[in-house]
């Protein structure tokens, strides 16, 4: 089987350091999207880690058996969702398939790299669009050493900070999964324990504190972690997950003004977060979902959201480790 690739440019593509952002595959009627991920993951890997996000796109992928297929045929190792620390809740539909985030259409689930709150995250993600939304629905996408890199030059300080301090990140968890909440897995599935005291023993393992308060609910802080991370090719990258924590870690238990602190504890100021906020939003680019549409996006070099939407969206994930 020889499958070709060939990149396709886009009408709203970005260009950063002369590569198209993202990358865009197009179907061109022979070749099944499998075979050429098993293909041609080489060349794959060279355009994601120039680039950041490949879109491939009309290859006629229809359900999570699909999804599937192609994922296993790129042949890199999974990153199972149920051994992850995310506070995402999800529904896995096959061993290495699940449901996006379950949270309601109207919530936004703003910038992040994906499990950048905790110590364990995956290098890659796989997304496929079952269903695009009727409106909405967009995932964002945001180079992250741009982002820093045009951080920086507006307030140098504050980069330095982040360097030098990191960050902690502090959740409050329920007993059981709140699917009402885009961070409202339950200490039970978060930490794969059944009682206080394994809980205990697991945040003990992983560095992190906790404290038990009312109605069974955990509230657990992370160890120092690092705000901004260098990439092996020397790009540094805003790896962390302090826009979606300051913006979006609100529920009945959450309030997002104490969910980031410096590592020392103190606490950042929320117009140096509006100042990073801003510089995502104005550098994001909108993948605006076909059904049928995959992609794969760096987790190192490449921030990603939800935008809201209206009607039956749904996006599956696929990690890898
Ligand atoms: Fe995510």
């Amino acid at each position: 089987m020889n499958a070709s690739l060939h990149f396709s440019t886009g009408a709203h593509q970005q260009q950063w350091s002369g590569a198209a952002f993202p990358a865009i595959v197009m179907a061109d009627g022979s070749d099944a999207l499998a075979d050429i991920m098993a293909t041609h993951q080489t060349a794959i890997d060279a355009a994601l880690a120039e680039t950041g996000a490949i879109l491939f796109r009309g290859f006629g992928i229809s359900d999570a058996d699909d999804f599937d297929h192609v994922v296993t045929a790129y042949g890199a190792e999974n990153f199972p969702y149920a051994k992850s620390l995310s506070n995402a809740v999800r529904i896995n539909l096959t061993p290495r398939v699940f449901t996006a985030n379950e949270a309601p259409p109207e919530t936004s689930i703003y910038l992040h790299h994906e499990m950048a709150q905790t110590p364990i995250y995956p290098s890659r993600l796989f997304f496929f669009c079952e269903i695009a939304a009727d409106k909405g629905g967009a995932t964002p996408l945001c180079r992250s050493d741009m982002l820093l890199s045009k951080l920086d030059a507006k307030n140098p300080s504050l980069v330095k900070r982040f360097r030098e301090r990191g960050v902690r990140y502090t959740n409050i968890m329920p007993p059981e999964n709140d699917t009402g909440s885009g961070q409202g897995r339950s200490w039970r599935s978060t930490l794969g324990v059944d009682t206080h005291a394994e809980a205990e023993a697991r945040l003990a393992a992983l560095c992190y504190t906790g404290k038990w308060l009312g109605g069974d609910t955990l509230k657990a802080t992370t160890p120092v972690l690092d705000a901004v991370r260098i990439m092996p090719d020397g790009r540094h990258v805003f790896f962390n997950q302090l826009i979606a924590a300051f913006r979006g870690w609100a529920d009945s238990r959450n309030d997002p003004s104490k969910s980031i602190t410096y590592g020392d504890g103190s606490a950042i100021d929320p117009a140096d977060m509006a100042l990073a906020i801003n510089i995502a939003n104005d550098i994001s680019y909108d993948l605006n979902w076909q059904s049928g549409d995959v992609a794969l996006v760096d987790n190192f070099l490449v921030m990603h959201g939800r935008r809201p939407f209206q009607g039956k969206r749904r996006v599956l994930a696929s990690l890898i480790k």
